[in-house]
């Protein structure tokens, strides 16, 4: 199945000049959400996961079937205010604006290995966000899986070392 055809491209969101990859589509479909979590958990098969961690709010879409199939457990990354409990925080520019992002400080235990899960790989800020929270922790980065890259913004060489894995790239 070629995925790229179940992603819809909406122009000028959320502002003018981006080309806004829109996952909706692809995931209203059944059979291709299935190919698609089916893929990525297939590259990740043999690799020891003890957590995978999926940031706000598509990651988490995407991320916790993964984790399921794999029987890993599923870590949210979340935006500020929204963790109940004790958090650490990181800033990172984003392809279009600036965020933070905060985890749980207890939600990975030294040496975990760690897979992190997104829809998207754009700019790469919030993987390389996440990856520092992951690793200021105690956690081992065993892989990055993504449905969409967008190779012209370069995440790949900001994430450079890491093992990555995306579906459709653009
Ligand atoms: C999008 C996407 C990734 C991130 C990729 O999330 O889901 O998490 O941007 O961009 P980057 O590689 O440049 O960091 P967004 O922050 O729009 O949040 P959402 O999932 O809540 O819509």
């Amino acid at each position: 199945m070629d995925l790229s055809e179940k992603i819809r491209n909406v122009p000028d969101f959320p502002q003018p000049g981006i080309q806004f990859k829109d996952i909706t589509t692809l995931l209203k479909d059944g059979k291709a959400f299935r190919v698609a979590i089916d893929r990525l958990v297939e590259t990740y098969k043999d690799t020891p996961v003890d957590v995978v961690i999926g940031p706000e709010a598509r990651g988490f879409v995407v991320g916790a079937p993964v984790a399921y199939v794999l029987g890993a457990g599923f870590v949210p990354i979340r935006k500020p205010g929204k963790l109940p409990a004790e958090t650490i925080s990181y800033g990172y520019t984003l392809e279009y604006g600036k965020n933070s992002l905060e985890i749980h400080k207890d939600a990975i235990e030294p040496g975990s290995k760690v897979l992190i899960v997104d829809d998207l790989l754009a700019t790469g800020g919030t993987t390389m966000a996440t990856i520092k929270m992951v690793e200021q922790l105690g956690g081992e980065i065993v892989g990055l899986a993504f449905l969409i890259e967008l190779s012209f913004l370069n995440g790949r060489k900001v994430l450079e070392g890491y093992d990555i894995t995306s579906l459709v790239k653009y």
